[in-house]
């Protein structure tokens, strides 16, 4: 069986590093791939956003599942045009990614279907969001619609800090499109925690909790990046609470899209907040997370490619999927710099090294190989990443696995797994 993943991150790797472990033996092909994904599968040039040439490749190699991972393809269509073709794919219409493509339609799919969300309103009209800003209490929150690449969310500690928020996403356009309108809402507080689930628009069977640490530096302090760790499982994940949120937010969220004509086939992903009112949907995503997709996997023991044709045939609740009762840790390795400007092309060393411990297993975000040498070739570069009986041990273990790998101008969290319990 031919197997084709769309994306080149740490994703992605870790994706193909879970398929390559399938019984079924899948030969893996990834468009574009990075350098340690190299390893594991045949890297095509192609870029994840370019629908047609995907296509093209899939149906020339006979390519029998395609995993569309990041959510850019997903919103363009590549699903619709993949199945157009004849070809099986994973991962939801373009119908349906509008979950995560617009956060006007999620926000009101909440609403009408009695989800749990922060109160908000709508505006397509900058003195009107303007004007109501005027009669909010702070902080609050200013969401541009549309994909901004993580970065159309804006908390406002006070009226100017809004009312800028609202002119550089309106007026000024900085994120294009994305800005068109303006989600302004209400402010929550609360650790978040992501759930991610597989579905195929019958059965929705959730996967393990995740909790990432999205600021640069320790302590939570610096910029937010795209993430610098994660871990699994997130202690404040109870049972109560999961019950909680199969039966308030997972369930009907899957039915809602059921009913509004838009079936969500593939990940979807939970973004949600412990609040002292109960959990909430702080946000929703048409697919895996990165970094959390790197300590999800890890604990799945049922075959992934088994699962992924199960979702893309509508026969999920035909199949059981199990979880082992262990823990795992992310930790990222960044270039200085990152989230801001870094160098790009360093020589990475170590990573035999750390790997040779068979708890450890290092997923690639930003590499490209060079000869047999891994070069840094983004951002993020690495995230390595332990299991363990439980967080304490798996955290001890990944840090191990980072201390044994160097680049120039490295920069990691010494902190990732240990943030507080309470809500
Ligand atoms: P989003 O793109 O909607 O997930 O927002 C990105 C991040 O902004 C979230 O992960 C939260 O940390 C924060 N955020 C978004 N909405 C709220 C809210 N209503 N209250 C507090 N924080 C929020
Ligand atoms: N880690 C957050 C995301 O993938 O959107």
């Amino acid at each position: 069986m031919k197997v084709l993943v769309v994306g080149g991150g740490g994703r992605e790797h870790t994706i193909l590093w879970k398929l390559a472990q399938s019984p079924q033996k899948p030969e893996l092909f990834a468009a574009p791939g990075n350098g340690g994904i190299a390893k594991l599968a045949k890297c095509v040039d192609i870029k994840a956003t370019d629908v047609e040439g995907v296509v093209k490749f899939a149906k020339e190699n006979q390519i029998d599942l395609t995993v569309v991972a990041p959510d850019d393809p997903l919103m363009l269509g590549m699903v619709d045009r993949l199945e157009e073709a004849g070809l099986k794919a994973f991962g939801p219409r373009q119908n349906a990614a509008i979950i995560e493509g617009s956060k006007v339609f999620s926000k009101e799919l909440m609403k009408k279907y009695g989800i749990p969300t922060a109160a908000y309103e709508v505006f397509d009209d900058s003195a009107k969001a303007i004007s109501y800003l005027e009669g909010v209490s702070y902080p609050t929150v200013v969401k541009a619609e549309g994909l901004a690449l993580g970065k159309g969310v804006i908390i406002a500690a006070n009226f100017e800090e809004a009312k800028a928020a609202v002119e550089e996403i309106m007026c000024d356009k900085v994120f294009g499109d994305a800005g068109s309108r303006v989600v302004i809402e209400e402010f929550l507080t609360g650790q978040e925690v992501s759930v991610l689930a597989f579905t195929d628009g019958k059965t929705l069977y959730p996967m393990v909790s995740a909790q990432d640490h999205k600021r640069a530096y320790d302590n939570d302090e610096g910029l937010n990046t795209g993430g610098m760790g994660t871990f699994s499982p997130s202690r404040l994940y109870t049972e109560a609470i999961h019950n909680e949120c199969m039966e308030n937010i997972f369930m009907p969220t899957m039915k809602a899209m059921n009913q509004e004509g838009r079936t969500f086939k593939g990940v979807l992903y939970f973004g949600l907040i412990m609040t002292k009112n109960g959990v909430k949907v702080i946000e929703y995503n048409a697919r895996f997370g990165d970094p959390e997709t790197q300590v999800v996997l890890p604990r799945l023991k049922t075959d992934l490619l088994e699962i992924f044709l199960a979702v893309a045939e509508e026969r999920l609740g035909e199949m059981t999927v199990e979880w082992a009762d262990n823990a795992a840790v992310c930790v990222v390795m960044a270039s200085g710099g990152y989230p801001k400007e870094y160098k790009k092309g360093l020589p990475i060393s170590g990573l035999d090294i750390a790997e040779a411990d068979e708890a450890i297993t290092v997923f690639h975000a930003g590499t490209k190989l060079d000869g047999e040498t891994f070069l840094t070739n983004g951002g993020r570069v690495l995230g390595v990443t332990a299991v363990g009986n439980d967080l304490e041990a798996a955290i001890l273990k990944a840090y191990e696995g980072v201390k044994k790998i160097h680049f120039d101008n490295v920069h990691y969290r010494t902190d990732i797994g240990r943030k507080k319990e309470t809500i």
